[in-house]
């Protein structure tokens, strides 16, 4: 059963949850893949609910997006085992099935293709509407050095997903 919900009512639970991390799982084709994330920002922009993702260009979560510009986010709401973030945060898609390593269940998703994750029931189902690579010009010298040093910095892309669904999955 999947209880919906005003996204905004959770606003602060899902920013503080970030500082841990929250899963952004897609889908192309049979492939589900998730990763986690600890940075995003949840707001409005053209008048609709917006989730924005910050992918590394180097991801394998990035070719997926690309593939179809959907992705879910996953939060945990009551009880969670956190190594799963560790691991969602240290493995690669290209190498593993993180989910089936995890013996994570997937969701059926109402309204985009890509499941949740029951384990981390507050969910946000999102359509990608716009996306945008970081300009390393317009990012000060000392956060460059800290996040993007090097000749070949990967930088973020900023993934705008609009929010089609918010609901938390219950028993
Ligand atoms: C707590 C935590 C937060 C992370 N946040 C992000 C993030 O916001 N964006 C990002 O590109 N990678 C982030 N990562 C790194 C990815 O989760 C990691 O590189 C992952 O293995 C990528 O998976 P993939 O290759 O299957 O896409 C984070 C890792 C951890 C542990």
């Amino acid at each position: 059963m999947k209880q919906e919900i005003d996204v905004f009512d959770y606003a602060g639970t899902i920013c503080h949850a970030l500082r841990k991390g929250v899963l952004l799982t897609t889908k192309a084709g049979d492939k589900v893949n998730t990763m986690t994330i600890g940075w995003g920002k949840i707001g409005v922009e053209w008048n609709r609910p917006v989730f924005i993702a910050y992918v590394r260009e180097s991801r394998f979560t990035r070719s997926i997006l690309d593939e179809n510009g959907e992705f879910t986010v996953n939060i945990p709401y009551g009880v969670c085992d956190s190594k799963i973030f560790g691991y969602c945060g240290s493995k690669s898609g290209r190498d593993t099935d993180k989910i089936q390593d995890l013996s994570l269940t997937l969701e059926p998703p109402v309204a985009i293709q890509v499941p949740g994750i029951r384990e981390l029931p507050l969910t946000l189902e999102c359509k990608v509407i716009y996306q945008q690579l970081q300009d390393l010009e317009q990012i000060p010298e000392e956060i460059r050095q800290q996040f993007y040093p090097g000749q070949t910095p990967d930088l973020h892309i900023a993934y705008y997903g609009e929010i089609v669904g918010a609901y938390i999955i219950k028993e």
